[in-house]
């Protein structure tokens, strides 16, 4: 059970205010989409204990078991311009958020955040669109927070704050902390250069420049160095063959350990 109530003392933003709260949901991002067609306000946010249709990138599942983690979702209205800064947005705020929790984190490409080299959190966008209208985006964000065993597929890939700092957290003060990092930095967006925004999102990830990669891209796989971000969030890859754009597709690192 999560305690709204203790989550509200805590809160310090706008983001939240409107907490719609739920013991289980399938996704909280397909609940955040209807309300959003139904004119619910910007910075509503739809939280649930439990999914059982938890959405992934790439149309995976989000392991998405009641009472250990965080999975919300947040409905946006921004300037069409900006959209494609807010999961770089979301994932520097977890980025920040665990730093108040003492955890060091890293980003890979998109906008997943791993601690120990393992996936702590991933951000999932979603948005409804006409050409030249944006009605709205979903942001949806899940956090591993309290979990201490993953099923034996996510064993070797996934962690959880708790796993990394070696104590129980508190899911009211994690959300409070999350939702206030990243408010700040939407608040602020529209004066944001691009190029501000990737040298920052560089800063926090050991991924996006000079790292070897391979990349998985619907059928193709592709191998390079990564050498930063283009001017829509696309990681540019340096191959044998020069240079490839990646807008979607998994990142694994070739580093040496
Ligand atoms: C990823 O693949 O890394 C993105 C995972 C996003 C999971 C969150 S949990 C809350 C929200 N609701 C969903 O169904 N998915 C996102």
């Amino acid at each position: 059970m999560f305690d709204v109530v203790g989550f509200q003392k805590l809160r310090m933003g706008s983001f939240g205010e409107d907490l719609r709260y739920f013991e289980t949901l399938n996704s909280t991002n397909t609940t955040a989409a209807e309300l959003a067609r139904q004119n619910a306000p910007e910075g509503t946010v739809v939280l649930a204990n439990g999914q059982t249709g938890g959405k992934g990138r790439l149309e995976r599942a989000w392991f998405s078991p009641s009472d250990l983690n965080l999975y919300f979702s947040i409905i946006l209205r921004p300037e069409p311009s900006r959209l494609h800064y807010i999961p770089f947005l979301a994932s520097l705020a977890v980025f920040d958020m665990l730093r108040t929790f003492g955890l060091d984190a890293d980003l890979k490409w998109p906008n997943d955040v791993l601690a120990d080299e393992k996936k702590v959190a991933g951000i999932l966008m979603q948005t409804s669109a006409e050409p030249n209208t944006l009605h709205y985006a979903i942001l949806g964000i899940g956090i591993n927070v309290n979990i201490l065993r993953f099923p034996p597929e996510l064993a070797g890939t996934a962690t959880s704050m708790t796993l990394e700092l070696g104590t129980h957290v508190a899911r009211e003060s994690v959300l409070a902390s999350m939702l206030l990092e990243f408010e700040r930095a939407y608040e602020t967006m529209n004066d944001l250069e691009w190029m501000a925004l990737c040298s920052r999102f560089e800063r926090c990830s050991s991924y996006v420049r000079g790292c070897p990669v391979r990349v998985t891209e619907h059928n193709r796989t592709l191998e390079g160095t990564t050498a930063g971000l283009d001017e829509f969030g696309g990681l540019i890859l340096e191959t044998v063959n020069g240079k490839n754009i990646v807008y979607a597709g998994d990142v694994e690192s070739c580093r040496k350990k």
